[in-house]
């Protein structure tokens, strides 16, 4: 593509008073004659935020994107989206994915751009940039910002949330003391950088780059190393290269693709969030991606990553065991081979470069897996018509065979007020069901799903039951926890017709979820059923709940499907 083509010339390179505009007000920040000359001009779009602890490094990070973008002859420009942090963001940060993405392609579009590199790093903020580039379909590059060094609590290691949920289990069972709470606090978060788990962050950022939208190996190195600055020097090299050759998202993000980032997040043992993130983005870029698809391509592969929250260790010991590239390596068989990177060369090509190292346990050879189609599993069943997941490698082996009796609640609000009531009418074998927490029912479908023992329980030593909701859960979470039962109970999904006492059976190995109650009683039960009506919204809210789809879909926005292109046929002025 040479510079005339470049679509950012249709602002810079024009004459008469359009031209003076565009290129007037830039001048204002102290750019010289050279920066309008055609060359690509580099849209740095930057989720940075101090609300969002785990993206607030990405300054700096964007300061080496922009080096690589000059030594390369192109023109970086920086702006701003919409930030999503975890851990602060209420109702729930997936409430606003949609948004974020809607912010990443509308500022595109809009602007002179004629490539894109996407810095993310907290759950959110990676999906969410790749599904508003997707919708615009420029080159496009991800730059994630890493992960945290490993945690330190006690002289020992401790994982991004995996260790909240442990320790907050220990203090309800006694186990562990308020004042050692508080000293793990300040020992878990200890550098830049985004949960150290692999969590659903670490999922994103490795299935980024499985799926060839960062470059090879980058996704692990942690956020403080000098070595993700380099990345991030190399990749804006590389991006404009990318616009050169016209490597547009879409060239890269193919069925294959998606194909190879679902082994990937089966043989890290990922997120089951990574589920409706990927379901979303191959909505973006038109792929017939389904639920049945992603449990079919995961059967068969045998999980490698021996990392928090269903292994062992964390995301420092993995980068230094070899990273993606090295669980890759073991895994080429596996991988579709006509799938290309960023680098414009095929992933497989890539893979073949990793290597384990020797003589650790963090990444496991292929002969001695952890598991075999350990990845998230799609159930099916009179009580998730349209399918529910479940994290296989976080299931307690005596519970994914398991038939129990139901206690529901209406609210996560209604479980936390009961969960320390030693009059609670909970033993062990109870299916703990939670509903009105999907995606229009919260709204937001927040990670509320992995339901803390019942106090009673935890202080005798019981640290899993089944759990059913319409809701996520962390990707920092465990247990055999079933989730994004579809269709939500807010719509009228089966789950809205669950009482307590019900028996419910689950069988993960054939994939089924039921109801054991009649027909006849459930279809009566539905005629009686009167749903509360939701109270007025407005705003963002009402545009979500009124437009969002269930989470086989991916929740995303139905009418934010596909791709409208990078053309504005309009000119401002
Ligand atoms: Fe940001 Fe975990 S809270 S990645």
């Amino acid at each position: 593509m040479n510079d005339e083509d470049n679509r950012s010339r249709h602002w810079f390179g024009e004459s008469g008073r359009g031209g003076f505009l565009h290129r007037s007000w830039m001048r204002a920040q102290g750019f010289t004659d050279e920066v309008f000359d055609g060359r690509p001009v580099i849209g740095i779009c930057n989720t940075f935020s101090e609300f969002t602890p785990c993206n607030a490094h990405l300054r700096r990070l964007a300061e080496s994107v922009k080096q690589g973008v000059w030594q390369a002859g192109g023109f970086p420009v920086e702006f701003p989206t919409m930030s999503l942090g975890e851990t602060l963001l209420r109702p729930t940060a997936m409430l606003f994915r949609n948004l974020l993405s809607m912010d990443v392609e509308e500022s595109l579009r809009g602007n002179p751009v004629d490539g894109t590199v996407l810095l993310t790093g907290c759950d959110k903020t990676t999906p969410g940039s790749i599904m508003g580039a997707a919708s615009v379909d420029l080159p496009s590059l991800v730059v994630t910002g890493g992960p945290m060094l490993n945690g330190k609590f006690r002289g020992c290691d401790i994982g991004s949330g995996t260790a909240v949920w442990q320790f907050t289990q220990d203090v309800n069972a006694g186990r562990m003391s308020q004042q050692e709470y508080l000293a793990a606090e300040s020992g878990m978060s200890r550098s830049n950088g985004h949960c150290m788990t692999m969590g659903t962050a670490s999922t994103m950022a490795c299935l980024t780059e499985a799926m060839g939208l960062s470059l090879p190996g980058s996704a692990a190195i942690p956020a403080v190393d000098s070595r993700r600055y380099a990345t991030a020097q190399r990749a804006g090299q590389r991006i404009v290269e990318m616009v050169g050759e016209d490597l547009r998202l879409s060239r890269v993000v193919t069925e294959p693709a998606m194909r190879n980032a679902v082994v990937a997040n089966a043989a890290l043992g990922g997120s089951t969030n990574a589920v409706v993130h990927l379901l979303a983005i191959a909505g973006r870029v038109g792929l017939p991606l389904t639920l049945d698809d992603l449990d079919a391509i995961s059967r068969d592969v045998p999980w490698l990553a021996n990392l928090q929250p269903s292994g062992e260790y964390l995301m420092e010991d993995f980068y230094y065991a070899g990273g993606l590239p090295a669980v890759l390596a073991e895994l080429t068989d596996l991988l579709d081979e006509r799938a290309i990177t960023v680098t414009g060369r095929g992933l497989v090509e890539a893979a073949s470069g990793g290597e384990r190292v020797p003589g650790t346990e963090v990444i496991h050879p292929r002969a001695e897996p952890l598991g075999l189609g350990a990845g998230t599993a799609v159930l099916h069943g009179n009580l998730a018509p349209n399918g529910a997941v479940v994290k296989q490698s976080a299931v307690s082996p005596e519970l994914a065979n398991h038939r129990g009796r139901a206690l529901v609640f209406d609210s996560i609000e209604e479980y936390d007020a009961a969960v320390d009531d030693p009059e609670l009418d909970v033993d062990a074998d109870t299916v703990l069901v939670l509903r009105n927490s999907g995606p229009r029912g919260y709204p937001g479908m927040p990670e509320v799903g992995n339901l803390t023992i019942p106090r009673k329980l935890a202080e005798r030593g019981v640290d899993d039951m089944v759990r059913i909701s319409d809701a996520r859960m962390s990707g920092t979470a465990y247990g055999t926890v079933i989730l994004h039962v579809c269709p939500e109970s807010a719509v009228g999904g089966p789950l809205a017709l669950v009482r307590s006492g019900d028996r419910i059976e689950l069988d993960v190995a054939s994939r089924r979820l039921h109801l054991d109650v009649p027909d006849e009683e459930i279809a009566r039960r539905r005629s009686e059923r009167h749903p509360t009506p939701r109270q007025e919204e407005r705003g963002w809210v009402k545009l979500y709940t009124e437009h969002v789809l269930q989470a086989d879909q991916g929740c995303d926005l139905d009418f934010l499907v596909g791709s409208s292109g990078p053309t504005v046929a309009r000119q401002s002025h």
